[in-house]
């Protein structure tokens, strides 16, 4: 028995140390990068130069086999395979974008893959991002992608779209151990010192936004020109739904203690509430309030259970209020909770009873983690005709921490 034990150890040993010896030829950073644009090249080309390493990698497929399930410590999938794909895709020029961590400018260039494009269809965006030991990262919607364009690894300073979640990552550190790291899509590569990112810490809603000479490029005149509605002078009203004006709260609720209702003064208000009264006092806008004919229950369980049943039977709730002359609106800032990781159904309804072809539609949302789930995505199904804006997503149980933000958000882009 210690006999066998010994010998399967043997092999073992053997194995690692053919694996050990693939890493030991690989070369150091710099040179890597090179062997990854001539990797790159060789396959646009139909060469197979790259196979004289492919006896070293045979030899360790079985190590390699074993280890292709493993999970980094982050969470993230560690892959061994097809090393050579180039990380970076090549640029000439790209799409220049600013990147604002709190009052620090991260300046970064996208480029012209099909995901790249995408997101800038989506910019101004705002997106959450946590430092991690190799990168800031967040969980992001889904954005289409070229299979040819998925990797393993990357270079110090590559913006990339992961698949497996899907993220948007920029990746600082680590470049030399990054081939375990699978399905990247890379977007782009900021174009500031990596210590500048690399000193920031914790998390963050990062603005993202095209740098001021693209905007002022761009030649799409309907981009431009919808953009021109959300300014001072167009007519904007600041619709909300709230739990709080849809439900009849029995005297003496313990308004406090929930997270989803904010005292203010001797009043109870709704986290979307709040939003929306913040954004009518910076755009000198009115106000207006989705309200369900019939209210939900003043038990929160009740509520979210109720909320389900209506979302899974595509109830249409009647609403008892209704928007004034809705055509003399440019611009609709629209605040409401992520209920179910969807809009709560009175905005459905809201949105069934009136057109907004041609306006604009600017959407907040509160929320408990979720974000904005697919909501833009349906809201742009809802209206296909409306130019949609995401605003921002506001923990409800925060609210009132973001008011300034949600000003200043207001203030520069009305
Ligand atoms: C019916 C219901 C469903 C909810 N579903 C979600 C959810 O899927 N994801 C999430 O992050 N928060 C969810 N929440 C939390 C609310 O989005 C959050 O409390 C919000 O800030 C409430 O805003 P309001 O005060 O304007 O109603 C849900 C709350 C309710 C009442």
């Amino acid at each position: 028995m210690k006999k066998k034990l010994m010998a399967i150890l043997t092999v073992m040993a053997l194995c690692l140390s053919l694996a050990a010896c693939g890493n030991n030829s690989t070369p150091a950073s710099g040179q890597e990068t090179a062997a990854r644009d001539t990797a790159q090249s060789t396959e646009a080309t139909g060469s197979t130069e790259n196979d004289n390493s492919s006896q070293a990698q045979e030899n360790s497929t079985q190590v390699q086999e074993e280890e292709k399930n493993k999970v980094a410590k982050d969470g993230a999938d560690m892959q061994t395979e097809d090393k050579s794909i180039a990380t970076r895709i090549p640029m000439e020029g790209g799409t220049k974008i600013n990147m604002y961590f709190g009052d620090t400018l991260i300046t970064g260039v996208l480029n012209d893959s099909e995901t790249a494009k995408a997101l800038i269809e989506k910019l101004p965006m705002t997106q959450h991002m946590s430092r991690y030991s190799h990168d800031f990262c967040g969980v992001t919607e889904e954005l289409p992608y070229n299979e040819d364009d998925v990797h393993y690894g990357w270079l110090n300073g590559d913006i990339d779209y992961a698949l497996n979640a899907p993220y948007f990552t920029i990746l600082f550190e680590d470049e030399d151990v990054s081939e375990q790291y699978g399905y990247q899509v890379n977007i782009g590569v900021i174009t500031c010192p990596i210590a500048d990112i690399a000193a920031l810490q914790g998390s963050y809603d990062v603005r993202i936004e095209l740098a001021a000479e693209e905007t002022e490029s761009k030649e799409n005149v309907m981009e431009e020109s919808s953009k021109d509605k959300v300014v001072s002078d167009s007519k904007s009203v600041a619709v909300y739904f709230s739990r709080v004006g849809n439900t009849e709260f029995p005297e003496g609720v313990d308004a406090i203690s929930s997270a989803s209702l904010q005292p203010d003064g001797g009043n109870i208000k709704g986290n979307a509430q709040l939003i929306a009264e913040w954004i009518a006092d910076e755009a000198g806008c009115e106000i207006f309030e989705i309200v369900s004919e019939e209210a939900y229950p003043a038990d929160y369980d009740q509520t979210v259970n109720l909320a389900r049943n209506e979302q899974s039977g595509g109830v249409r709730p009647s609403l008892i209020s209704s928007l004034e002359e809705p055509e003399q609106y440019d611009t609709i800032y629209l605040a409401f909770p992520n209920w179910w990781a969807d809009l709560p159904m009175p905005v459905y309804s809201f949105f069934d009873e009136y057109d907004f072809s041609g306006k604009t539609i600017v959407v907040f949302i509160t929320h408990e983690g979720s974000r904005f789930s697919h909501t833009i995505d349906t809201i742009r199904e809802l209206e296909p005709e409306a130019e949609i804006v995401e605003g921002l997503a506001v923990r409800g149980g925060s609210v009132k921490d973001e008011e300034q933000d949600i000003r200043k958000w207001v203030q520069e882009n009305r």
